[in-house]
């Protein structure tokens, strides 16, 4: 069966995506400067499409790097472990950072990104996400460019996934509660 047919609705459609990314790119074009020269940080997996439709939009000089964090236990029973499966190739020591990433839910994974590289003496660090689930939040983070805020479902697509599938859906769906419920 298509994996199309495990959505139970599109919640964010590719023309909606496309606009909202690009008015983000419009407010960072707006503040950072050739000079800036920041560095964005993409937190693998998930915002690796985000990144890639981003980038595109900016007009000022910028670097990019990767770093992988894995959560654990999310869900009821989270326990806002977290741990880097990949880290930066760059020295980020007195750069203008932007760390990109899908979603922020718990608000965990970010809390620790931004202690981690408090750690690092950036000059500067700002956050971009595309969707937040202020509803799931557990700890207050900061946050300073969002796509859009979505319900408490199950989403998928767009870089997001389920198991690791459903990463390449070109929208951001629900994911039938059948599907997840069979694993
Ligand atoms: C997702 C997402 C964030 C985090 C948000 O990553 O990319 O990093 O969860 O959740 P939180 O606010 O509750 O901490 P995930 O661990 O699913 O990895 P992935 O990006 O590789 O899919």
């Amino acid at each position: 069966m298509s994996l199309f047919n495990d959505v139970e609705k599109v919640l964010i459609s590719e023309t909606e995506l496309k606009e909202r990314i690009a008015a983000l790119a419009a407010e960072m074009n707006a503040i950072y400067t050739d000079d800036d020269l920041p560095v964005l940080i993409c937190i693998l997996k998930g915002a690796f499409m985000f990144l890639a439709d981003l980038t595109r939009h900016l007009t000022f000089r910028h670097e990019l790097d990767f770093m992988e964090i894995s959560s654990y236990g999310r869900g009821t029973t989270s326990t806002g472990a977290v741990r880097i499966l990949l880290d930066l190739a760059k020295d980020v020591q007195g750069r203008n950072v932007v760390i990109v990433e899908d979603i922020v839910d718990t608000g965990n994974t970010l809390t620790y990104i931004l202690r981690n590289f408090a750690a690092r003496n950036p000059a500067s660090v700002r956050v971009a996400t595309l969707l937040s689930k202020p509803s799931r939040r557990q700890i207050e983070v900061p946050v300073d460019f969002i796509g859009f805020e979505v319900p408490d479902e199950f989403v998928i697509g767009y870089g997001l996934d389920f198991a690791e599938q459903y990463r390449n859906l070109p929208f951001i769906g629900v994911l039938k509660p059948e599907v997840y419920q069979r694993s």
